[in-house]
């Protein structure tokens, strides 16, 4: 097969057909309803970005005990559902395409935020504060998960996975990156378990296995994609085995036939990016870990990306800041930078949806901008 390395051809997703090969990368920016119902901003926010080929849309929760900060998403009542309609209706009319990424978080969430004792593998805490309505609180001991709270929540993915489909979504990514809750049964530092869900790297790939798999057989493989963060230390998870670890998951996944497998921070030189993509015999998505995000910089590590045998491209912070993104890549326009990083996880419309697009920037001063439309949450 002879692979491209011009992103802004058309690409296909199985049975999808992707107007170019730029994925939105999920990005969780808490702008939720305090249920995790997606809002109004949400709608805008998504609708101006349908120019990407793919949108990940962010980690939303499949429970309640999954919920990992204030005003995330979440995805397990029908409320969300018809909330994530709204979204999904506004891309489509747009022209995009979009799965949505389902994120537990484990250790990674507060009781001042869910009113639950957090759940993960074993007791073992985040080290870090972690952010609550109140502020930033020392981690809360989690509750080691037993056998039947590891079937519901694999019952959970397979049902958020299910809404998912019926908001619109065309499938839905599994997260078991950035140290959430299936990064934490995979990782050795918090997974100390001796049953069947630990110990041995096979059983500690189990869990992310089952769920994926229950994924899979609730709403069909070819609309499941899944999330790994090789060597990733996010959120205080240390692999001792990298390599093992991945060679043994990819062995369970190999079989289900999925849409993709998707790399954070790929950097084709690592050993690891060549091991998995040589090991993959599937739809890859990498995400290219950039150090400056310039167009420059940008548009020379997404073909080298595509050069080193991903199939699709995966960007964040440059979606984030560029509504237009694919029309500034391809006039090779400048990129407007990433504004307060206050912004990122917090407030209304500001930080949000008043990044310009090339075609606002060329308005008169005096025209009406996207805030003032959309009207501020507030913090
Ligand atoms: C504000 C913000 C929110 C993020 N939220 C998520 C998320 O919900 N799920 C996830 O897998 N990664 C998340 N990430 C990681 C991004 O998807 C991406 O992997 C990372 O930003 C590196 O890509 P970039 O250099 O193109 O931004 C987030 C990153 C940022 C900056």
């Amino acid at each position: 097969m002879t692979r491209t390395t011009d992103f802004l051809a058309p690409a296909r997703l199985g049975r999808l057909a992707l107007s170019n090969h730029l994925v939105m990368a999920p990005l969780t920016r808490n702008r939720a309803e305090a249920d995790g119902t997606p809002t109004d901003l949400m709608v805008t926010h998504y609708a101006q970005r349908a120019s990407a080929g793919l949108i990940i849309a962010e980690g939303s929760t499949p429970n309640p005990a999954g919920q990992t900060y204030p005003d995330i998403t979440a995805i397990h009542t029908d409320r969300h559902a018809a909330g994530w309609r709204r979204v999904t209706d506004a891309v489509r009319a747009a022209g995009g395409r979009m799965f949505l990424q389902l994120q537990h978080g484990g250790r990674v969430s507060h009781p001042a935020t869910t009113g639950l004792t957090p759940l993960a593998p074993s007791p073992v805490p985040l080290s870090e504060t972690i952010f609550t309505p109140q502020g930033h609180q020392q981690a809360a001991v989690p509750r080691a998960m037993t056998t039947d709270d590891i079937r519901a929540t694999i019952a959970d993915f397979a049902a958020a996975a299910r809404r998912a489909v019926d908001a619109g979504f065309e499938g839905v990514e599994v997260h078991s990156a950035n140290g959430m809750l299936l990064h934490q049964f995979l990782a050795d530092n918090t997974n100390r378990r001796t049953d069947g869900y630990g110990g041995s790297v096979d059983r500690r790939v189990r869990f992310a296995a089952e769920v994926t798999e229950a994924v899979a057989d609730a709403i069909g493989a070819d609309r499941v994609g899944i999330r790994i963060s090789p060597a990733s230390t996010v959120n205080g998870v240390l692999e001792e085995d990298t390599d093992g670890l991945y060679a043994t998951l990819l062995d369970h996944l190999k079989g289900l036939d999925l849409a993709y497998l998707h790399l954070v921070r790929s950097d084709p030189a690592t050993g690891w990016y060549r091991r998995i993509r040589a090991d993959w015999p599937g739809m890859l998505i990498g995400n290219p870990d950039l150090t400056s995000l310039s167009t420059q910089a940008v548009t020379r590590a997404t073909r080298e990306m595509l050069a080193a045998g991903a199939d699709l491209v995966a960007l964040g912070r440059p979606f984030l800041a560029n509504p237009d993104l694919v029309t500034r890549l391809r006039l090779g326009a400048p990129l407007n930078p990433v504004r307060d990083r206050y912004f990122m996880y917090v407030g209304g419309a500001a930080g949000y949806n008043d990044y310009p697009t090339l075609a606002d920037q060329a308005k008169p001063p005096s025209s009406p901008s996207t805030v003032a439309l959309d009207g501020a949450r507030g913090a």
